[in-house]
């Protein structure tokens, strides 16, 4: 189990004053990636249009560079607002598979000021069943510290 606590703290201290969304997002997919060997794709989607996300930074194989909010599990999170944790890519309905090698997958919505939808860390895992509640709560106050105030 990855110790975000100990993440958290570096994270914290590598973003300390920064307020550019890429940066920030860039940091952290490098730094999540190489935290956790759970961990095959990592990476953010962006908001650039009403219901629309595309291909921000990311670690890993090439993603797909445009995502519907009508679409996969990236669109569900963005769509809803609410974290998407799926044990089992095959059994969620209309999830994309970019790589065939991914079994589950966990989506947590990155939501800045006055709840402006700014995108979503999309993390997928090659092992079943790879992410837990615990992931979720922490993933989820990552994404509040970090993108919050923006
Ligand atoms: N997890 C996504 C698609 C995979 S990515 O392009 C890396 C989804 O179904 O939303």
């Amino acid at each position: 189990m990855i110790d975000y606590a100990d993440l958290s703290a570096r994270i914290a201290a590598l973003t300390q004053g920064e307020t550019d969304e890429i940066a920030l997002m860039a940091t952290l997919a490098c730094e999540l990636h190489h935290a956790d060997d759970r961990f095959d794709w990592t990476g953010f989607y962006r908001v650039v249009a009403p219901d629309l996300l595309k291909i921000g930074p990311y670690q890993g194989g090439h993603g797909c560079l445009v995502i519907p909010f009508s679409r996969g599990v990236c669109g569900a999170a963005a769509r809803t607002r609410q974290t998407q944790l799926v044990p089992d890519v095959e059994a969620f309905a209309g999830h994309i598979a970019c790589s065939s090698s991914t079994r589950s997958e966990i989506v947590v919505p990155v939501i800045g000021r006055a709840g402006r939808l700014i995108g979503v860390l999309d993390i997928d895992s090659d092992r079943p069943d790879a992410f837990t509640a615990a992931d979720q709560a922490a993933l989820e106050r990552m994404m509040q510290d970090v993108f919050g105030d923006l």
